[in-house]
């Protein structure tokens, strides 16, 4: 019994000098490895007598659990006193300022596109999207340009070859309101916008030969010039500003009848004459008219029941206005440095 008093009073010792798990490790083994103390005391049971054998057992067990428990508790506090100070050495310092993150910003193009859209999608407008090449008959025969037709050479353009002579790069998105009208089997109202790239065969600091348009056609029943002028001039102030007087001009397009020129107010010199309007006070925005009853007749629409206004814009041309941009090729030269500027100039 002695020896385990013994072995009682050393581990209370040797219990309160730990302080590392490799010291701790040490201790299993001076108690429990093959040599250990208590493992010792254990290999004594063969010269205990038989009668006091359960008790001696009993007793070396109770050891054996009082030093694994120490062991446990102490190897847990251990480990958290490592990671603790794990934890403190590689704290990040939330106070030092963060690297600046270099923000992408979007096309001015994309810019103008997307409020156009909302817009007229506000207006209760669906966006419709048509493909860049062309068949002849929708870029021209279905909107009143017969082959032959002199309006023609006023959107030269770039023809496929061979078997697909008949096809072309769009001129203008008027062709969206072919595929819309024929598209729409019930012959019913529409109301469309069509954003997107036209192609013709220029080239000089206001005519690039790829440029984007946006067509608008509304079809319905009493539909009249009142509807289209109200339309156009709410349109051109929401982009251009509330102060824009709108003026319409008399004009001729084949597929409207009557057709319209649109003017804005020079929003350089507010009307007075400079440069860009070129002393008139006024600049030519969109083309527009009532929809040629054959027109609609050729899309299936019947006229007698049905009438339509359509417009159709040149989108650069509003962004070269509104970001003041003096050469429509840096809108497609995709520098950097001209892009980034734009998202300045939108919360001016
Ligand atoms: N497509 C014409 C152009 O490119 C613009 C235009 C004029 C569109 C009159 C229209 C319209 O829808 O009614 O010059």
């Amino acid at each position: 019994m002695n020896k385990e008093n013994e072995i009682l009073k050393s581990l209370e010792e040797d219990q309160k000098k730990i302080t590392t798990l490799q010291e701790l490790n040490e201790l299993k083994v001076k108690y429990l490895g093959k040599k250990g103390l208590i493992t010792e005391l254990n290999a004594e049971i063969k010269n205990v007598a038989v009668e006091e054998k359960k008790a001696f057992g009993q007793m070396v067990n109770a050891l054996k659990e009082k030093f694994l428990n120490f062991y446990e508790s102490k190897k847990e506090s251990l480990e958290e006193e490592i990671l603790n100070k794990k934890l403190e050495q590689e704290a990040i310092d939330i106070s030092l300022p963060s690297k600046k993150v270099k923000r992408g910003s979007l096309h001015p193009m994309t810019r103008i596109t997307e409020e156009f859209e909302d817009l007229f999608v506000s207006m209760g407008y669906t966006v419709y999207e048509g493909p860049e090449i062309e068949s002849d008959e929708n870029c021209f025969q279905k909107l009143n340009l017969p082959k032959g037709h002199p309006a023609r050479d006023a959107q030269d353009t770039f023809y496929l070859k061979d078997e697909y002579e008949n096809y072309l790069l769009r001129t203008q998105t008027s062709t969206a309101q072919v595929r819309a009208m024929e598209d729409h089997t019930e012959k019913g109202p529409l109301r469309i916008v069509c954003p997107g790239k036209v192609y013709r065969r220029d080239e000089d600091a206001t005519h690039s030969h790829q440029f984007m348009q946006i067509e608008g056609l509304v079809i319905d029943e009493n539909i009249s010039m009142a509807d289209l002028k109200g339309t156009l001039e709410l349109f051109c102030k929401k982009i251009l500003g509330e102060k824009t007087k709108v003026r319409f001009r008399p004009s001729f397009f084949p597929f409207t009848e009557p057709s319209v020129e649109v003017d804005v107010s020079c929003f350089k010199c507010q009307g007075k004459g400079c440069a860009l309007c070129k002393g008139t006070g006024w600049i030519e925005v969109l083309g527009a008219g009532m929809v040629h009853p054959h027109v609609l007749e050729m899309s299936g629409y019947d006229s007698k029941k049905y009438q339509g206004f359509a417009f159709g814009t040149g989108i650069d041309r509003f962004a070269m206005f509104k970001y003041g941009i003096p050469d429509i090729r840096t809108i497609y030269g995709n520098d950097i440095r001209f892009i980034e500027q734009f998202d300045r100039k939108d919360s001016e």
